[in-house]
């Protein structure tokens, strides 16, 4: 008989796949890529830099909490922070466990940090991007940055939020629709089994 976390397990990978087979062509907030798009070009990019399985999965799922939530259009424009930081976290820590959780629960610190410790990294922010930053705190203060620093997962946060903002490029998508998904569903699959042996 299949063990029932197996069973779990499963529902769960489905569920997550569902949210981008059904809202993957719905518009980036404020951007000129799609939720699919934007999610494959950050797992692409860190895929490119060598970056281990579990932060590959991070990179494409750090916008899930945008799925998991109901908000449409662009909830900067309404001068709402929808906390989709968050919400993903919350959602993927059960099944995946902090090496993808922390990266995704940090990437909106993180841009607040770049803007703090990165004189240039300001400058390149898209549009929504310097929009949600006021709404999500703002810059950095330098207490904040060093408790900051002191996160376990800072560096991968920091890896991440990087990939986010590269993550942007109207027409990048080398893949099929469904070689994207079946992707993402493989590499869901290797880090949640991946999870299990640890636990
Ligand atoms: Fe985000
Ligand atoms: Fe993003």
């Amino acid at each position: 008989m299949i063990p029932t976390y197996i069973l779990v397990m499963q529902k769960m990978l489905n569920t997550l796949l569902a949210l981008y087979q059904q809202g993957g062509d719905l518009v980036y907030a404020g951007e000129s890529v799609t939720q699919l798009m934007h999610a494959w070009q950050c797992g692409r990019l860190a895929e490119k830099s060598g970056a281990p399985a579990a932060l590959q999965l991070a990179s494409w799922l750090h916008d899930v909490g945008h799925l998991w939530g109901d908000l449409e259009g662009t909830p900067t424009l309404l001068g709402h922070d929808d906390l989709h930081e968050r919400i993903g976290a919350e959602v993927l820590f059960p099944i995946f466990g902090p090496a993808v959780s922390e990266p995704v629960r940090l990437h909106v610190q993180a841009k607040r940090y770049l803007v703090s410790t990165r004189e240039t990294y300001a400058r390149k922010l898209s549009p929504d991007s310097v929009r949600s930053l006021q709404l999500q705190g703002g810059i950095m203060q330098p207490d904040e940055c060093a408790a900051f620093e002191a996160e376990p997962f800072f560096a991968d946060a920091v890896k991440l939020r990087v990939w986010d903002d590269l993550g942007k490029k109207s027409g990048w998508f080398e893949d099929t629709r469904q070689d994207a998904l079946d992707h993402l569903m493989q590499l869901m699959l290797q880090v949640s089994r991946e999870r299990v042996t640890q636990i």
